[in-house]
């Protein structure tokens, strides 16, 4: 049986061991985490999502107060968000100092690319968009990773730019309708995407796929499909499944079949390079199958899937649109908002409200109190050994990347402790 490292990954001129780690919002995938990948010869995602608060985070810096005091004012308005925009001027310097970052510190053969979730609207989709697009490639990111949502509209919001075609460009799709769509749309670009992610449905973060019907999909299948319609458009453009590839017998089973790389992300949510705090990830070592859930909480209309017992379900947080906002839509409007404001009219005079329908996701996913996570997770018990205390010993995500590389026959390789 073949293992990950017989094959290699072409993307133009690299040659790349074809393990891709996912973009994992909100700085769970971290710079250091995408910076391993690098080292060892694979792709590492960093994640846009809400940047200026993770760059206040690393650097000090303090974006996310400055926008607070001016709109401060608004705070208690919970009717009309409309004027809380983000200063184009600082979201592409929070960016820029982001992508800058990961560039200045890679090593290696390897390569990092930016997830960009198009589903972070900020009351101003295209022009936030463009901004953090373009101010990516500006700071010299290898790739961009066009994350869920049909992205219909973004190359053309990069294809001013010197190095719209010499970047990596890429999208994530979960249907072979999408992939067409994005292909239709963006035609008069001139130019393909440079791989395809396919996610299946038992990803982390959120799913491509129907609250009620994702567990009827599977990831193989769409590969294939997607796969048969290319070839039959002689269309060659490498694919990468993703969701639920949890050995590294199950990535070499797609290399096999004709993917290009696989995308992985749950198994590195426990090692020492990713960004949840050590706690966290010992509640995702902990969990069974039966603490995860795909639900309807995020605002932004997409299921998403987590563990149950995630602090954030349930909270009724004030909405914090005046520091973050990440989700306003284009018309200032967040299903949160909504969901808030008719628990505050139910609930008059009670000052602890309860919203369990939606959950300020820029507030819980900022403070790492919505724990969302892949199918598998109640796996990573297995892949790990458990201290005399209860714990779980962190791995290294050089010791997950080379298990996924050298491993065979469903086997998982725990670390030495
Ligand atoms: C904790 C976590 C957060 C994620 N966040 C994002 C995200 O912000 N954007 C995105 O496109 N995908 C996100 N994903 C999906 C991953 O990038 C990846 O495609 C998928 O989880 C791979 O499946 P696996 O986790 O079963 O390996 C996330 C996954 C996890 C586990």
């Amino acid at each position: 049986m073949k293992r990950v490292d017989d094959f290699r990954f072409r993307l133009g001129r690299h040659e790349l061991v074809p393990i891709v780690i996912g973009g994992m919002g909100v700085d769970i995938s971290t710079v250091e985490l995408a910076l391993e990948a690098a080292r060892l010869g694979g792709v590492g995602h960093i994640s846009d999502a809400m940047v200026p608060t993770v760059i206040d985070r690393h650097f000090k810096t303090r974006f996310v107060k400055d926008k607070l005091k001016l709109y401060k004012a608004n705070v208690q308005n919970l009717m009309d968000k409309t004027l809380v925009k983000f200063h184009l001027g600082e979201l592409e310097e929070a960016t820029r100092m982001h992508v800058r970052r990961a560039m200045d510190a890679k090593r290696g053969e390897g390569m990092v690319f930016i997830n960009c979730m198009e589903k972070l609207t900020m009351n101003a989709p295209k022009e936030t968009l463009k901004v953090r697009l373009n101010a990516a490639l500006d700071a010299g990111i290898d790739g961009i990773t066009l994350a869920a949502g049909l992205h219909l509209g973004s190359f053309a919001l990069m294809e001013e730019h010197p190095r719209f075609r010499d970047a990596k460009l890429g999208i994530i799709v979960s249907s072979l309708r999408a992939l067409q769509l994005f292909l239709r749309k963006n035609a008069r670009c001139g130019r393909l995407p440079d791989y395809v992610v396919v996610e299946g449905p038992l990803a982390g973060g959120h799913l491509g796929f129907g609250l009620d019907d994702w567990m009827k999909y599977d990831l193989a299948s769409i590969v294939t499909e997607i796969q048969n319609w290319l070839r039959g458009e002689q269309l060659d453009i490498p694919l990468i499944p993703a969701g639920g590839i949890f050995t590294g017998s199950d990535a070499a089973a797609f290399l096999e079949r004709g993917a290009a790389a696989v995308q992985v992300a749950t198994r590195f949510t426990v090692t020492r390079e990713c960004g949840l705090p050590d706690v966290v990830k010992q509640e995702y070592f902990k969990a069974n199958e039966n603490d995860i859930e795909v639900n309807g909480i995020s605002p932004t209309g997409y299921p998403m899937r987590m563990i149950k017992s995630s602090p954030g379900i349930g909270a009724g947080t004030h909405p914090n649109c005046e520091s973050f906002g990440y989700l306003l839509d284009a018309n200032g409007r967040c299903a949160y908002i909504d969901a808030y404001n008719r628990e505050v009219a139910a609930h008059p005079g009670e000052k602890k409200i309860r919203v369990t329908d939606k959950t300020c996701l820029c507030t819980h996913m900022r403070d790492f109190n919505i724990w969302t996570c892949g199918h598998y997770t109640y796996r990573l018990k297995d892949t790990s050994v458990r201290r005399e205390d209860g714990s779980y010993a962190l791995l290294s995500a050089e010791h997950v990347f080379r298990d996924y590389q050298f491993s065979t026959d469903g086997q998982v390789t725990l670390p030495a402790d």
